[in-house]
């Protein structure tokens, strides 16, 4: 590392760091990541770290695609052993202004079918800037913490919460089991304290309270934890042996007097009107309360309405955050770069000077595309009163929670007159090919398919990623080297590499960064993800549209890739076999037709596909929840009027019991609920042989 001045070094100098430290810090990841014999010491890593990021703040534009600024997870996360969590940890769903509150209320009331007469109660209060954690209690004795993870999986940080002064190590009069679940966070005065200490003794600062609560928590030294001052919220419960109450409001109570901080900002709102009345109180006091907030919850207070409400994949229908308005600052675009992603898309990067907003060093935001430049939304209408955004302007920079930054203005009035509309290219910018744009699609895509390197690099970076194949040691710069080498070209070739170059071990070893221990590793770690679940398969073919949570549930309808292969050959001819594919909860039209075309026979992704297919197992899919629901995986229609229930809280009380559920009978359909007023899909299901249910039959099948 040079001795310079950051601010001293010419661009030449800067470039010429920025490859010796990203070297250096890859050479260091590998070596404690896959060889557990770390090189250099955590305070030397962290120099390198912020010598990195210091020389990428002056010279943004000089960033390397594989800079490791980007590198994801913190160091000691490894360390930490896996909790699967006994009840999913969820997310919330965001509200960002009062029209939003209100839809969410009366989203409620429909669902729940109540009458104008009827009152619904929520409660709301502060959401803390921290990290959620779970603490389960048995006997009423703290038996672990875990961190929330992807919501399935966390961290066990159990010795590192036993630290902590807020959460208690018994409790008494407590359930026999109760999982606690609440934020970890660090208050301002405690944060500031914290990074001049840091800084007083050459150590890592933090950029706001989270990352330092977080940093602080998920510590392999317990007693690095105790040292840092960490405290904790309760706001919610996972897995229970007997109810806490009936409300939300009463629960949390509850969870106070057995011990527990709770925010004392939590009010009861009746509405709408209520919510975001509170909402604007805790934003004006936002600034005094000596620890960072970024939003207010509401939670409908009823926990009989709460469990009728039910979840969706990852958020509860019940609760929604409603977020403060997003942090604004201006500064200088400096240039427009084009990245190209995955699906070939041609996405717009504005390159900034760095500039402070809300506490983070911002240097990129996203402009979108095209349109979004050139002053015009979706519709063609026009946005920013259709200021176009140049090279050079002065520009609005907002982050809204943890999304990336975007640009939200651009001031004319600081325009240099020399500057000119910035030109969208149609053509791509990594391999030439034709850059298209679909009518009704706002985003160009290259058209080069596989034989572009940036869509074959961010495939296969997507296909080793964490929720698909997640082959460990084989990360995204780990690809990129690979890729640019010629060692991989496509994902069969990750599983052919050991036997192709059978001697490639040591050639492996000769590479920079690689040892002889580190590319057996990676070898047995490619092994070990050679039999795979099918959603984990499905997702890691990066189709574009296709989440993870909708891989798994394509992967746990059809059972196994051959079902579905056939499915999606039929769907472009046959009808019913396209109905199968969108009778899936959250498979939409553009969605099945992605799929269908990825699939398509003798196309160049489907060769791929195939290859890759050959030198795998694909472990057939579980069907998804409870099997002993008499209904699971059963195709039920709903028709006429349910009495007892909205037909949008039948759906999802059916999804939630395994069965799916369908606009249309055809004769796939297992179980047609048939309400008085049921019309011609009765007569259908009736010729078809369909088994015909009314409500109070349905209500019985079901347990209800
Ligand atoms: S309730 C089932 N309440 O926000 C609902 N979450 O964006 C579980 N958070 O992962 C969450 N303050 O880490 C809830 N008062 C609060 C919260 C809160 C902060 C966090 C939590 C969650 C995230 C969702």
């Amino acid at each position: 590392m040079s001795d310079k001045a950051v601010e001293d070094l010419t661009e030449a100098e800067a470039k010429a760091e920025l490859t010796m430290l990203a070297q250096r810090l890859a050479a260091a990841d590998l070596a404690y990541h896959r060889d557990d014999t770390p090189e250099i010491t955590d305070a030397e890593y962290d120099a390198l770290k912020s010598r990195n990021a210091q020389i990428e703040q002056i010279f943004p534009h000089l960033k390397r695609s594989d800079s490791p600024s980007e590198a994801v997870g913190a160091r000691p996360a490894d360390g930490f052993a896996k909790v699967v969590h006994a009840q999913r940890m969820m997310s919330l769903a965001n509200a960002f202004d009062d029209k939003d509150v209100a839809d969410f209320v009366e989203g409620i009331r429909k669902f729940l079918g109540l009458g104008n007469e009827q009152t619904l109660d929520f409660t709301a209060e502060p959401k803390i800037d921290g990290l959620s954690l779970s603490l389960r209690y048995e006997n009423g004795v703290l038996v672990q913490a875990a961190t929330r993870g992807d919501g399935e999986t966390g961290e066990n940080v159990t010795a590192n919460a036993r630290t902590i002064a807020d959460i208690p190590q018994k409790l008494s009069n407590a359930p026999t089991v109760l999982e606690v679940r609440g934020e970890v966070y660090m208050d301002h005065a405690d944060f500031e304290a914290l990074n001049a200490a840091q800084t007083a003794k050459g150590g890592k600062t933090f950029a706001n309270p989270r990352n330092a609560a977080a940093g602080s928590l998920r510590q392999l030294d317990a007693e690095i934890t105790r040292s840092r001052p960490l405290h904790f919220f309760a706001y919610a419960w996972g897995d229970l042996s007997e109810p806490l109450a009936d409300t939300q409001l009463g629960a949390i109570g509850k969870l106070n007097a057995l011990g527990f901080q709770t925010n004392p900002l939590t009010r009861l709102c009746d509405g709408a009107v209520a919510l975001s009345d509170h909402h604007r109180m805790i934003e004006q006091m936002r600034a005094t309360l000596g620890y960072d907030i970024d939003g207010v919850v509401y939670k409908v207070n009823d926990l009989s309405f709460q469990s009728r409400l039910g979840l969706r994949s990852t958020t509860p229908r019940w609760a929604i955050a409603h977020k403060f308005a997003a942090e604004l600052a201006w500064t200088w675009l400096d240039s427009i770069e084009i990245q190209v992603g995955r699906t070939g898309a041609l996405s717009p990067v504005a390159r900034l000077r760095p500039v402070t907003v809300g506490g983070v060093v911002v240097s990129n935001a996203t402009l979108h595309n095209e349109d979004y430049i050139a002053g015009l939304d979706s519709k063609g209408e026009p946005i920013r009163e259709g200021r176009d955004i140049r090279e050079g302007d002065w520009v609005q920079v907002y982050r809204a929670g943890d999304v990336i930054p975007k640009i939200a203005d651009v001031d004319l009035t600081k325009r240099s007159e020399t500057s000119v509309p910035y030109v969208f290219p149609e053509s791509c910018p990594e391999c030439g090919s034709a850059a298209i744009r679909e009518p009704g699609d706002s985003v160009r895509r290259c058209s080069g398919g596989l034989i572009c390197p940036a869509q074959a690099v961010e495939k296969l970076k997507h296909f080793v990623s964490r929720a698909a194949f997640d082959i460990e040691g084989l990360g995204s710069k780990q690809v990129e080297q690979f890729y640019k080498d010629g060692w991989i070209k496509e994902p069969r070739d990750i599983f052919e590499l050991n036997a192709r170059y059978s001697s490639g071990l040591k050639q492996l070893k000769n590479l920079e960064g690689w040892g002889e221990k580190s590319a057996e590793k990676l070898f047995a770690a490619i092994e070990d993800k050679r039999s795979i679940p099918f959603g984990s398969f499905l997702f890691g073919l990066g189709i574009r549209h296709m989440g993870e949570v909708t891989s798994n549930l394509i992967a746990s309808h059809f059972g196994t890739v051959d079902v579905l292969v056939d499915v999606l050959e039929r769907a472009s001819t046959d009808p019913s076999a396209m109905e199968d594919l969108l009778s899936i909860d959250g498979v939409g039209q553009v969605m099945a037709e992605a799929l269908v075309a990825a699939f398509q026979q003798d196309s160049a992704e489907r060769a791929s596909i195939d290859r890759l297919r050959h030198v795998i197992t694909i472990q057939p899919a579980e069907a998804r929840v409870g099997t002993d629901s008499p209904v699971s995986g059963k195709i039920v229609v709903f028709t006429g009027t349910l009495e007892t229930m909205t037909r949008a809280e039948a759906k999802a009380r059916a999804e939630a019991l395994g069965a799916k559920v369908s606009g249309s009978v055809s004769s796939k359909t297992d179980i047609l609920v048939a309400g008085p007023g049921a019309g011609s899909k009765a007569t259908k299901a009736q010729s078809l042989g369909v088994q015909i249910l009314d409500e109070a039959g349905w209500r019985a099948l079901i347990g209800d």
